[in-house]
């Protein structure tokens, strides 16, 4: 049977940088360590105020069929995941659609559009859905091309401010992919959860520090319901593993988990046993607080070993490097980190065809989707393409005044004129932008 995965890739960041040691920290009065160190964060994408979710959803989309040389033909499918959509009606996958017909000049009327939302997971189920769409012979030979769009802001002095972050991924879901192909292996861990909420608000209301409890949670779920697929994982199953990335420091705490349930029983477990003793068993415990206080000292001791550190620098930094500059961008974040270590690779000249990788998407609300993928022949030429470097070093750097003039803008507080905010830096015409009254 056919593969199916993904097939290329494009990534567009916010025009707008906002630096957390220098500018940010000096003015919250915060130590600049507990972004670079605690969150694991060295700057923000922002979005320059004539852009927006369609517009980066439409740069990213475009440079994706220029340079694979795709018209609206080959295109049967359009989706859109974003938690940051401005329209309960029309979805942003039209606005989009439109944004690329005034350079093409084909039409996109035989493809089928659509928005998904589930927080930062309908990358992922878009990317399911394009699958599925494939496999079920419905695409007569066409691509579906998945637009993870957000402008992830929150409100100024929540504690998810230092998490900002806007961008755009572009991917293109075909049969025999170049990039990775994904495989039936798949597991989920969902609940009804309440500590990220967005009920017709700009900003989001957070509980931040339930919301990791349960994104460990939801993930352990996915993964023990992905083993009943897939059997057993294990430390050296796979090249990398990319979670989602709300910020890099959430990502240290999930591989931990994630690496302590893989070694349970196993060898591993038994060689570290001399060094920091066997893992607690629940079952051995008369309190939750007794098992809990031991389960902490048993990480904590974990994270320490030689054995684990070296495995994390090898399966899980690689995937943090675009994040640390970009901040969170919602619903692109784990195809984010997939980009980050396909392109760690091979800067390292690494051979990595047929190897693995096992993803970890999660949304808020909550649902954590774990799924393999293998790499493809072709994935070399594919991650050369990406721009993504040139973007992070091009964008603008904002002082704190700035920052906070952007931030009104996009939360409508004050009027744009359509054109950049910040004087130096205004909108270029070979892309699209947003001015106000429409997409040009
Ligand atoms: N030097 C080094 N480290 C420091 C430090 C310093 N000077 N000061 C603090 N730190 C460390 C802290 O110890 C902490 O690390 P640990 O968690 O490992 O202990 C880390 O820096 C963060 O410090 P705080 O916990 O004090 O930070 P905070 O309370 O101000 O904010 C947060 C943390 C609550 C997660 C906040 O960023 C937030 O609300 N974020 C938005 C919600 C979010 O991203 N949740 C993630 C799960 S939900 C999800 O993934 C969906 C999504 O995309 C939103």
């Amino acid at each position: 049977m056919t593969d199916v995965g993904i097939d290329a890739i494009e990534i567009w960041t916010g025009k707008l940088k906002l630096d957390l040691p220098n500018t940010f920290a000096p003015a919250k009065g915060e130590d600049p360590e507990k972004y670079t160190k605690g969150l694991g964060l060295n700057a923000s994408s922002f979005p320059d105020t004539y852009e927006d979710i369609v517009t980066m959803g439409a740069n990213a989309a475009h440079r994706l069929m220029e340079h694979e040389g795709l018209t609206p033909e080959d295109i049967g499918r359009i989706d859109v995941a974003t938690e940051s959509s401005f329209d309960n009606s029309k979805p942003v996958s039209t606005y989009i659609a439109g944004c690329l017909e005034r350079v093409y000049e084909g039409k996109f009327s035989h493809a089928n559009k659509g928005e998904r939302k589930f927080a930062c997971l309908a990358g992922t189920q878009s990317i399911d859905d394009a699958y599925n769409w494939i496999k079920s012979g419905r695409n007569r030979g066409r691509s579906a091309l998945v637009i993870a769009t957000d402008t992830a802001l929150y409100a100024r002095n929540d504690p998810g401010e230092a998490t900002q972050g806007a961008g755009a991924v572009a991917m293109l879901i075909s049969e025999d992919p170049d990039l990775v192909s994904l495989s039936t292996e798949q597991g989920y861990g969902s609940a009804d959860e309440t500590d990220f909420l967005k009920p017709n608000q700009q900003f989001p209301s957070v509980d931040g520090k339930r919301s990791v409890q349960v994104y460990l949670a939801r993930m352990r779920e996915a993964l023990e319901d992905f083993e009943g697929v897939a059997g057993r994982t294990h430390t050296d199953d796979f090249a990398y593993i990319p979670f989602h990335t709300p910020f890099p420091g959430m990502v240290r705490k999930a591989a931990l988990f994630g690496y302590r349930h893989m070694i349970r029983d196993t060898s591993m477990e038994d060689d570290l046993a001399g060094e920091i003793g066997r893992q607690p068993r629940e079952e051995a415990f008369d309190s939750e607080g007794d098992f809990e206080e031991a389960l902490r000292e048993y990480m904590d001791g974990l994270k320490r070993t030689d054995a684990y550190q070296e495995w994390y620098a090898r399966v899980v930094d690689p995937t943090l490097t675009i994040s640390r500059e970009v901040g969170n961008w919602y619903t692109g974040s784990v195809h984010l980190a997939r980009a980050s270590a396909l392109k760690t690779a091979f800067e390292e000249g690494r051979e990595l065809a047929g190897e693995r990788l096992l993803v970890g998407s999660y949304g808020s609300g909550a649902q954590a989707e774990i799924h393999a993928e293998t790499v493809q022949p072709g994935w070399e030429e594919k991650i050369a393409d990406l721009t993504i470097d040139e973007g992070i070093e091009r964008r603008y750097d904002l002082d704190y005044d700035e920052y906070e003039r952007v931030h009104d803008v996009h939360n409508h507080d004050i009027e744009s004129d359509g054109d950049g905010e910040i004087e130096e830096f205004t909108a270029p015409e070979s892309e699209f932008v947003f001015d106000g009254w429409g997409r040009m």
